[in-house]
């Protein structure tokens, strides 16, 4: 496995590989890599000739300074597990040399669904995620990118970005990966406290149960169970939301011919944790 900090170096690398018409696909990351983003990279490879695993903690999609801080890192165990995976080639750039001196994020405009859920509650998230993920793209030019559906408004708007911004890229979505008692695998996971640890499953066990009650109960109604259920734990419910998939917009009724999905961002503690499931 070859490990690159410099573009010119990858990019270099994969001019090569793209000389001979070999598929390259890109596994965006931070990092403190779980079972999930492993299924991503397994996927990387099975489908492409040559696959790149990016880690770099991207200062420019934390609004809060406390978050970016605390952002776990564990690079020696990512790395061995790229390795025992398979995986052909890891990107690892400083700040420096994505940045260079200005740490700031584009401007993005995709259309409304980067307004609502993460967006409303994390002014800048998504400018900042189209940013690296743009030059991240513009520097690897991979056939094939592979996205957590965890993230599900973020796969959304990176396949609008490619969309609007015409790069040749399939921009692939992959199921979320949960641990036995259905705790959404998440990278944030290793900050809980045991205590929090035994209590987070009941989000995903809320969003099964709203699954369940939407077939007879009125999204008002569901809405008003979901803050119920919530107000009797130590979770700090931040949203819950159903939207259509594509927009992202929020229904007023549930339509089974369209495909929803239920969303929900949760803090336990300092500690914040999304997830979602299709209605
Ligand atoms: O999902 C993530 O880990 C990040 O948002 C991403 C896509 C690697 C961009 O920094």
């Amino acid at each position: 496995m070859q490990i690159f900090e410099k573009k010119s170096a990858l990019i270099l690398c994969l001019s090569l590989l793209k000389e001979k018409n070999k598929q390259i696909g890109f596994v965006p990351t931070m990092g403190v890599l779980h079972k999930g983003h492993q299924s991503l990279v397994e996927k990387s490879i099975a489908n492409n000739h040559f696959t790149v695993v990016s880690i770099f903690i991207n200062p420019t999609q934390f609004n809060k300074e406390e978050d970016l801080k605390k952002y776990p890192k564990t690079l020696e165990a990512d790395l061995e597990l790229l390795k025992n995976t398979g995986c052909d080639a890891v990107f690892i750039p400083s700040v420096d040399e994505i940045y260079k001196q200005n740490v700031v994020a584009k401007s993005y405009v995709f259309g409304g669904i980067e307004n609502q859920m993460e967006g409303a509650f994390r002014p800048g998230h998504f400018d900042g995620v189209a940013t690296i993920v743009h030059a991240f793209f513009d520097i690897i030019k991979p056939n094939n990118a592979y996205f957590g559906e965890k993230d599900f408004q973020q796969l959304q708007v990176v396949k609008k970005l490619a969309e609007i911004k015409n790069l040749p890229v399939n921009v692939i979505g992959c199921p979320i990966f949960r641990e036995k008692d259905g705790l959404a695998m998440s990278s944030r996971n290793v900050r809980l406290t045991s205590k929090q640890r035994a209590e987070v499953p009941f989000i995903y066990q809320t969003l099964k149960e709203t699954v369940r009650l939407a077939k007879t109960t009125s999204i008002k109604e569901l809405y008003a169970f979901v803050e119920k259920e919530f107000a009797k734990t130590a979770l700090d419910l931040e949203y819950f939301t159903i939207a259509e998939e594509t927009s992202l917009e929020e229904i007023s009724t549930i339509n089974f011919n369209r495909k929803n999905r239920a969303f929900i961002a949760v803090n336990a503690g300092s500690i914040r944790l999304i997830d979602n499931l299709a209605i």
